[in-house]
């Protein structure tokens, strides 16, 4: 079965509960963590998924939020970052 294509759908967990293709900017959770800083900023153009991958990383780390969204995902494979952060934020 094709998959529905997510235009105008900027919440990940529709996206990846109801199924909707979605390019895996997961491992932009790595490069966040290693080039840390106390500010970042986001620069993309308009339509571009500022919106979606900020709703990724609400999902990613907020404490209680269900951490199956992730699975399939590059970020799943990373098993030291997925599961030390979810365990200390638990
Ligand atoms: N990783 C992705 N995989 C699949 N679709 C995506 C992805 N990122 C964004 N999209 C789709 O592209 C469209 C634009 O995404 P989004 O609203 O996040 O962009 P934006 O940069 O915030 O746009 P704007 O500048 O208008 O605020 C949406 O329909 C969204 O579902
Ligand atoms: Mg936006």
């Amino acid at each position: 079965m094709l998959k529905k294509l997510p235009v105008g759908v900027d919440g990940f967990k529709k996206i990846i509960t109801e199924d909707f293709y979605y390019v895996d900017k997961t491992m932009f959770i790595e490069e966040l963590l290693q080039n840390w800083g106390e500010v970042n900023l986001f620069t993309r153009p308009r339509r571009f998924g500022k919106t979606l991958i900020m709703d990724m990383l609400k999902n990613f780390f907020e404490i209680g939020s269900d951490r199956n969204l992730f699975d399939g995902l590059k970020i799943s494979q990373k098993k030291s970052y997925a599961k030390c952060i979810w365990d200390s934020i638990r």
